[in-house]
């Protein structure tokens, strides 16, 4: 593999207590290289914390320790806010869940798409304007004129996920960090926005990594996956072998979505053992 745009080495997330402390993240190394990486694990188990400590957007509270945390060479944990700044959404994006929270409802589509590409950019307001345009129509708007001069509230959740998608693109940045980018979205339209993000981060070979709850989606989407658990990652595999996880922990939790296919009685929840919490990675790689 070329040179990794992300080397984490032993990152620990820490929230200090009066009485205890919440170790959040537990010592993970991970690289992500022009892939796309799926982290999933339950609901708890540090993925969005890992996804913002990337980016420093971590609350305020937490003490981000590790012996490594770049990005493209730049050492992350030693960067000033400064840059920081000129890091977030212009070589590194982030996509939430929710288009609701981070697209401005006062703001016309338009101009959110051309103010995202002027930040980092020096170009005119037309030029812009054509990139913003074109940029709609990247993401399968099919009247982006229109879309343009449209409000937040005045478009469906599907095409509110796409818009997100457009601004976070819009900058060309090498890496993207999506967290749940789809789960409130109904399935047709939850494949529909992917294909498109797919499509896009393919063509320009960005880094992605895809945080998801859904272990089916990210085997079909993801090339690589990491499995996280109380702060660690238990598994680290190509995406296609999803379904041959070796830890009981991923088993479990493959075992634990409900299938169309063979319906269920009642969806078991997976078991744990307090030993996971002390275990080495297991790691495959390709044969390549
Ligand atoms: N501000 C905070 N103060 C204290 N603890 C926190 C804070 N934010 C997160 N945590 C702790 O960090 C853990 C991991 O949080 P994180 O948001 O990364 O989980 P997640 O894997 O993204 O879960 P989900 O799937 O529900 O989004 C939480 O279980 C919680 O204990
Ligand atoms: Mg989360």
């Amino acid at each position: 593999m070329d040179k990794p745009l992300i080397d984490i080495r032993d990152l620990w997330i820490r929230f200090p207590g009066v009485h205890r402390s919440i170790d959040a993240v537990r010592g993970i190394s991970l690289t992500i290289g022009r892939e796309k990486v799926g982290i999933v694990g339950e609901s708890g188990s540090g993925k969005s914390l890992t996804g913002r400590a990337i980016l420093k957007l971590a609350p305020n509270s937490a003490r981000i320790t590790a012996r490594r945390m770049d990005f493209d060479g730049i050492d992350l944990l030693a960067a000033p806010e400064r840059k920081m700044r000129a890091i977030r959404g212009n070589r590194i994006s982030m996509i939430l869940q929710d288009p609701k929270f981070s697209l401005n409802p006062l703001m016309r589509i338009g101009n959110q798409i051309m103010e995202a590409y002027r930040l980092h950019h020096r170009v005119s307001i037309a030029e812009a304007k054509r990139r913003a345009l074109a940029m709609l129509e990247a993401v399968h708007i099919r009247d982006p004129e229109r879309v343009f001069m449209q409000l937040p509230h005045e478009v469906s959740g599907g095409m509110g996920q796409r818009i997100m998608i457009a601004m976070m693109l819009i900058p060309e940045p090498d890496l993207i960090i999506a967290d749940e980018p789809t789960s409130a979205l109904d399935v047709t339209v939850r494949r529909q926005v992917l294909s498109i993000l797919d499509e896009l981060v393919t063509r320009r070979g960005t880094g992605l990594m895809f945080i998801s709850h859904d272990l089916n989606l990210v085997a079909d989407f993801c090339d690589r996956v990491l499995v996280m658990y109380a702060g660690r990652i238990m598994e680290d595999m190509p995406a296609r072998e999803l379904h041959n996880a070796q830890h009981p922990y991923t088993r479990a939790l493959l075992n634990s979505l409900p299938r169309l296919d063979h319906p269920v009685e009642e969806l078991r929840v997976p078991s744990r053992d307090p030993a996971w919490l002390h275990e080495k990675v297991i790691e495959r790689r390709e044969n390549v």
